[in-house]
């Protein structure tokens, strides 16, 4: 089975901290979205997407990259956030599947989140992702790994 997470971690290096978790555990390969754009995908059985959110959505660079995933890839999600509101994998998971893609699962947690007015309060999300929010995302992978039939949702 050989896999990898593309992520794009930009604000707090929040995502990163859970895409490393899996791939120390899995040996799975890592990439980030600026070096993302050669990649051949179709050589890979599962495509993990990882973003921190913004303005509801994955990072926009991810959320377009999403465009190129190929008709018939197996994709999960992972994001970390600032308030668990939900819905933030809608927009990208309508994408995957027009594409034709199959939307495994998602993991998202908090991450430690300074942005804009946050910031005069230190910061909202303090000490996030956690080692428990940490431990949930490698779960998750190795949930997925087991070519579960059911969608696997887990975290917010
Ligand atoms: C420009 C910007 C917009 C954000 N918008 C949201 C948002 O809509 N909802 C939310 O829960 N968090 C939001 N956040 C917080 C980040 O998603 C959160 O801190 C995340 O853990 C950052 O991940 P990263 O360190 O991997 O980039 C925003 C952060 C930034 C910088």
């Amino acid at each position: 089975m050989k896999s990898i997470i593309i992520y794009e971690s930009t604000h707090h290096g929040n995502t990163k901290r859970l895409v490393e978790a899996i791939a120390v555990k899995d040996n799975v390969e890592t990439v980030s979205i600026e070096n993302a754009g050669s990649l051949e995908l179709s050589g890979y059985d599962r495509i993990g997407l990882a973003s921190g959110i913004a303005f509801g959505k994955f990072y926009k660079r991810m959320e377009k990259f999403a465009e190129k995933i190929p008709a018939g890839a197996q994709v999960f999600l992972l994001y970390t956030c600032g308030s668990p509101a939900g819905g933030y994998v809608k927009n990208i998971t309508r994408t995957l599947e027009a594409k034709g893609a199959k939307v495994l699962g998602n993991y998202g947690c908090k991450g430690y989140d300074t942005y804009g007015p946050f910031k005069l309060v230190g910061g909202i999300a303090k000490g996030h992702p956690t080692k428990e929010d940490i431990a949930g995302a490698v779960a998750f992978y190795n949930k997925i790994q087991m070519n579960n039939p059911h969608k696997t949702e887990v975290g917010l």
